[in-house]
């Protein structure tokens, strides 16, 4: 399988999943979207209402922060690849559980090896969870990091950023690094052997990629 049909697979059984109780809160499943050869991978956390009308990541109010913040650095919402950790909206909005993050994990792993992006991007802390489930976003926040060989950049969620004015210009200082990341990626070390070594214990966390 090529990887856009990987990702159509992925979208076709999202769609219709039946491994967590997200299923029963879902009018249309978010996979998630943008071009399979996308260089740019953002994860953030769930649809809202408006994604799970629309069945598209990031169309309400965080989204067209996130289209101002990718403006910022000269892209475009269709050149990079946007997805949640669960693609199933939360019932009003309430964090995704820890049965619902694991049983949906495995369509974002397969989004990721199919579209082998140079970057992953976390917005939020539950995305960064899944990569680096003891760091703290408010410590690691803007700054690379490589996780079994892959780059990542953690950043604020652009709805935090919304709700809490002072985290704007945080978040806006955070992308406009990111093409430099980009650019000296190969120089950016692999994270301190410690959480990795612990992450490598845990079961869930044996297939990150
Ligand atoms: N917030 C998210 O984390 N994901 C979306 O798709 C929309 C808002
Ligand atoms: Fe399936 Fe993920 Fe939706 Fe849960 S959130 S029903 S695992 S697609």
């Amino acid at each position: 399988m090529n990887s856009v049909e990987v990702l159509k697979e992925v979208a076709a059984q999202a769609a219709i999943c039946t491994k967590c109780e997200l299923q029963y809160s879902r009018k249309l499943a978010v996979p998630g979207e943008g071009p399979a050869d996308a260089e740019i991978f953002f994860i953030g956390e769930g649809p809202g209402f408006h994604e799970n009308e629309q069945g598209r990541p990031f169309v309400g109010a965080a989204g067209q922060f996130l289209e101002e913040l990718l403006a910022s650095i000269h892209l475009r919402r269709e050149q990079v690849f946007i997805t949640n950790v669960v693609k199933c909206r939360p019932p009003g909005n309430r964090d995704p559980q820890t049965e619902e993050l694991a049983a949906c994990s495995d369509y974002l792993e397969r989004q990721i090896l199919a579209i082998n992006p140079r970057v992953i991007v976390t917005l939020g802390r539950y995305s960064l969870a899944r990569f680096l489930p003891n760091a703290k976003i408010s410590e690691i926040h803007g700054q690379a990091v490589r996780v079994h060989g892959r780059l990542m950049v953690p950043m604020y969620h652009p709805a935090a950023a919304l709700h809490q004015p002072s985290l704007r210009s945080v978040v806006e200082a955070d992308f406009a690094r990111l093409p430099e990341w980009m650019a000296k990626a190969g120089t950016v070390p692999e994270i301190p052997s410690e959480p990795v070594a612990q992450e490598a214990q845990s079961p869930e966390q044996l297939s990150l990629f």
